[in-house]
């Protein structure tokens, strides 16, 4: 079985037309990755896309414990996740500072790569970014904090790549995007 669950409705419904196409069909599945009941207690593989960093750092914990006990000692997870330059912990003006320097060479990427960027996306950045420093619906670690969630749940990664921004730019410390394939750690 292959299972899509996201809390959007518009998300999902985006998601069925990419699905569309497919031979298999995803079951698609509108709800909360923390606590939503899923039709199977096992998976082999679960991709965890850009939604760790959604769920509230008082329940990532629970969050990655969950996809540990979802994928057994057999399975893997795919983690791509944003991961923010080091800040100091508790300190949120430099969490903030953090935020920002991310969300800084967002732009700079998006508008090298594309030098007449719509305003309306210019905009969204700034949005988002000021999201992350608001704490609302945007709850970005940097990469030492998200390895201690993984290891605190159970989960050992296998593999890890920063696929953003380049190896050789060193504007973001260890921020930046990442793939991590993971199991479970016993
Ligand atoms: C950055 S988007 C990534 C969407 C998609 N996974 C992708 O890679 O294209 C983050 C997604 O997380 C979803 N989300 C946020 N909080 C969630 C939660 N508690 N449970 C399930 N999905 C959540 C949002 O609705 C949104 O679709």
């Amino acid at each position: 079985m292959i299972a899509g669950l996201d809390i959007s409705v518009p998300y999902l419904e985006f998601a069925k037309r990419r699905f569309s196409s497919c031979g298999r069909q995803p079951v698609f599945i509108c709800g909360d990755a923390v606590s939503e009941p899923l039709p199977q207690s096992h998976w082999d593989v679960i991709v965890l896309a850009s939604a760790y960093h959604h769920i509230e750092d008082n329940r990532k914990i629970q969050f990655l414990s969950r996809v540990r006990d979802l994928i057994g000692r057999s399975g893997y997870a795919v983690m791509a996740e944003n991961v923010l330059p080091d800040y100091r912990i508790n300190n949120e003006a430099d969490y903030a500072r953090s935020v920002r320097q991310f969300y800084s060479q967002v732009l700079n990427t998006a508008k090298k790569r594309n030098p007449e960027l719509p305003v309306h996306v210019e905009n969204l950045i700034y949005r988002v970014a000021q999201y992350g420093c608001d704490g609302e619906y945007e709850y970005k670690v940097s990469l030492p904090l998200l390895h201690y969630d993984l290891t605190s749940s159970g989960l050992r990664i296998v593999a890890q790549k920063r696929v953003w921004p380049d190896d050789d730019d060193t504007s973001l410390g260890n921020g930046g995007n990442y793939v991590f394939v993971i199991c479970s750690s016993t």
